[in-house]
């Protein structure tokens, strides 16, 4: 029994927390592995609508390990607040829960030199989350970061001032004032707080699960063009978003992994700068917001809209070897007479690519569409078998699968849990 990677294939927001807690009861863990509090995943159910950042999705599901693993860039102070707001769900975090103790942490000095980097860079800037992510990242890579476990150690606050201090040069440097006082006292009271929790080995603790044949979810957070090395640089976040990120962010083998589900909006999304071919800046655009209320589960801002891109998800769906294919929000859809599809880009020279290359990330391509008929209202979110899904949506479907070389095994058709076909 291998680990299952839910991934996103696109730039984030795709529905990964719903469809990750309509997973779990299938699973005993379910783990994050990259990211920090930069993700907001929305699960909705009996009525509830809750955004969880940092904690995995399986958190609402009885007799699941959830996992924050090493690969995190974990704020104790956001996981303060998201414990709190957990509170009058009766759920029992101590025991549910299990945080890496090679997770690195944020910093508050890592928010501001975010806002920071950000403000420097003008109108080239990466429209970040401004959680801190990217610096956090920086340190972990340039080995000055402070991790989970070293809170316990004596020394912690002498190892928070000297790399704080460090930041507050860099800060002078760009010229960014901000009082850091106060986001240090909570800090500190967040890092008691921290320590109630199971920090741990969490690889030891998976590796045995997967010994004793346990069934384990790594959950993506972000996006697979959002990937530090295959997205669409440098308007990325700082972590492997795709599949091999979760070997390396949770310490297990690659010949661990099972299936690898592939998880895309019927439709595209982005919030934040940087390349989308097939956006649309008019009324369309405008219609595909409103029907899929898109605006940020983190930030709330409102998220850039366009029509699928193939030429990209045929990208990610190879690099990342998507086993099954799950498409979200394909009610949004409904209303549309006319659904468009991006089959290819037209580059500058002429020449036509059907898939994601250096150079079409580089430049602006024109995007080669295919039309389909739209399926119409309702019929969608009435049915309860693939068999009964309305003709055009089949179509839709039938041609994304033999794009992708890929079955789509899940067709969600609302944000609640119950709003979800499985083909069987
Ligand atoms: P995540 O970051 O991938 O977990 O996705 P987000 O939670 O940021 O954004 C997805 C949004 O779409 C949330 O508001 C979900 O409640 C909502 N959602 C998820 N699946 C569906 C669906 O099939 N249809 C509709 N209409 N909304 C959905
Ligand atoms: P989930 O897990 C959508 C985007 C930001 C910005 C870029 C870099 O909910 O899908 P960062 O804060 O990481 O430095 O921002 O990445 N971004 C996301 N967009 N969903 C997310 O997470 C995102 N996390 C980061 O908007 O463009
Ligand atoms: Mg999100």
């Amino acid at each position: 029994m291998g680990v299952d990677v839910l991934l996103g294939l696109q730039w984030g927001d795709e529905g990964k927390g719903k469809i990750v807690d309509f997973l779990a009861p299938g699973y005993n863990v379910v783990c994050r592995f990259q990211g920090g509090p930069n993700a907001g995943h929305t699960l909705k159910f009996g009525g509830i609508t809750h955004v969880l950042h940092q904690i995995p999705s399986g958190i609402f599901r009885d007799n699941i390990q959830n996992v924050i693993g090493n690969g995190v860039v974990f704020d104790p102070v956001i996981f303060k607040n998201e414990v709190e707001k957990l509170s009058e769900y009766n759920i029992d975090l101590n025991k549910k829960l299990l945080i890496s103790k090679r997770a690195t942490l944020i910093l508050p000095v890592h928010r501001l030199l975010d806002s920071a980097m950000e403000a420097s860079k003008g109108k080239d800037k990466i429209g970040s989350t401004l959680r801190g992510i990217g610096p956090a990242y920086q340190d972990k890579i340039g080995r000055n970061g402070l991790r989970v476990g070293d809170i316990l150690a004596q020394d912690f606050k002498k190892r928070f001032h000297h790399l704080t201090n460090q930041h507050l040069d860099m800060l002078a440097y760009l010229k960014f004032e901000a009082d850091h006082k106060e986001s240090e006292a909570k800090f500190f009271e967040s890092i008691d707080f921290l320590k109630k929790f199971q920090l741990m080995d969490t690889e030891q603790f998976i590796n045995t699960a997967i010994e004793e044949g346990k069934r384990i979810l790594a959950e993506g957070a972000q996006g697979s063009l959002l990937d530090i090395d295959f997205g669409s640089y440098p308007f990325v976040t700082s972590s492997s978003t795709m599949a091999a990120g979760a070997c390396t962010g949770l310490g297990i083998a690659p010949s661990k992994i099972g299936e690898v589900f592939g998880v895309f909006k019927a439709y595209c999304t982005r919030v934040g700068s940087g390349p989308f071919p097939t956006e649309l800046q008019d009324e369309t655009g405008e219609q595909l917001r409103k029907e899929g209320a898109e605006f940020g589960a983190t930030t709330g801002r409102p998220r850039r809209c366009g029509w699928l891109d193939l030429p990209a998800l045929k990208y990610v769906v190879t690099l990342n070897g998507v086993t099954q294919l799950f498409m979200m929000k394909t009610d949004v859809l409904n209303v549309f007479e006319k659904i468009k599809v991006c089959t290819h880009y037209k580059l500058k020279d002429g020449s036509m690519a059907n898939t994601l290359t250096y150079e079409s990330l580089n430049q602006d391509v024109e995007p080669v569409y295919r039309t389909f008929d739209g399926w119409g209202n309702l019929e969608v979110n009435e049915a309860t078998t693939f068999d009964l899904l309305p003709a055009q949506l089949v179509k839709y479907i039938l041609f994304l699968e033999s794009e992708l070389k890929t079955p789509i095994n899940i067709v969600s058709f609302g944000p609640d849990r119950s709003q979800t076909l499985v083909r069987k």
